[in-house]
């Protein structure tokens, strides 16, 4: 199994990534969450973190706290997206298990450290604080990556939260910046790709009709999040952005995209962290990112439910 750290600021759709990876153990080895500011506050996302972790019962997952704002600017959350405690829909105990004392930023730099070179990949699924904040504090570790894949950007699907941007990028583009100017591979998934991993009655059906309270969450929640979807984009259902990042991990052939070079703007108040993909090939800069485009929604879908199915 591949060896993962997922960087999070849970969020319902991060939610369900977590549950497909902490569900795939011949896959995937979770060596710990990292949370971030994001979607909600930190207090909120850490906690998440643990909620998520318990549900699945792999309480001996390390959740680490990160970075409470973002580099150089203040925070933006997106309560009107996921509700006031981030994982609106159902309702939640408060989590048993212990956040871990170290500051998650110690953590990825000490496992990185730790672990042999190229074993390790990172998987930021909201803002980029944490993973930039590592990498600044510790320039040793970016070498030792061996892969970053992440939710965050769009191309042809432009903004969700302001015409030109996607919210993981735009809440800290300074971060975004340094990321993708590290030299880490990096695999993005924009939302030119979630935007095709539409929810769906039948698809949310399917996540309820497991039978175990994993589902039952699943289908609550992206019930919740629908809400928001279908009202803004008029579609059918809604994105699951993040856990396009773990599907990836462990199906890749359900992607493709195309070798870019993908820079962040930080100086624009008006496109402030878009990302500028050169999908065509128009400049002579270096790719520096696969940029996915697309997705077998289907072969998706049925990872999901079948991962799912697995909790308890
Ligand atoms: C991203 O922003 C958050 O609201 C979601 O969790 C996802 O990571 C989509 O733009
Ligand atoms: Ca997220």
């Amino acid at each position: 199994p591949r060896k993962i750290i997922i960087d999070t600021d849970p969020g319902q759709d991060d939610a369900v990534a977590i549950l497909l990876a902490l569900a795939s153990p011949e896959d995937l080895e979770v060596l710990g969450l990292t949370a971030v500011a994001g979607n909600v506050p930190l207090p909120l996302t850490q906690k998440n973190a643990r909620i998520i972790c318990e549900l699945a019962g792999k309480t001996g997952i390390p959740v680490h706290a990160g970075c409470e704002a973002p580099m150089r600017r203040r925070l933006v959350t997106a309560e009107h997206v996921h509700g006031k405690t981030g994982l609106d829909g159902p309702q939640l105990a408060d989590p048993v298990m212990p956040l871990q004392p170290q500051h998650a930023v110690d953590f990825i730099i000490e496992t990185l450290r730790r672990e042999p070179a190229h074993s390790v990949t990172l998987c930021p699924l909201g803002p980029l604080t944490n993973i930039a904040t590592a990498f600044e504090r510790a320039p040793d570790i970016v070498e030792r990556v061996q892969q970053i894949v992440l939710m965050g950007g769009a191309y042809f699907e432009v903004g969700n939260i302001t015409p030109a941007a996607e919210f993981n990028i735009y809440v800290d583009p300074e971060a975004a910046a340094i990321v993708f100017r590290s030299g880490v591979p990096i695999v993005v998934m924009p939302l030119d790709v979630t935007h095709k991993a539409l929810t769906n009655r039948a698809r949310v059906e399917a996540f309820r009709a497991l039978g175990n309270e994993s589902g039952r969450m699943v289908a609550e929640w992206t019930d919740f999040f629908e809400r928001f979807d279908m009202q803004k984009y008029g579609s059918e259902g809604a994105p699951l952005h993040d856990p396009c990042v773990i599907a990836y991990l462990i199906r890749p052939e359900l992607f493709a995209g195309r070798h870019i070079n993908v820079e962040i703007e930080t100086q624009s108040d008006l496109t402030l962290g878009m990302t500028v993909a050169d999908w065509w090939g128009v400049t002579d800069r270096p790719a520096n990112a696969l940029f996915i485009g697309s997705v077998d929604a289907e072969g998706f879908y049925a990872l999901l439910t079948e991962r799912i199915a697995r909790l308890p």
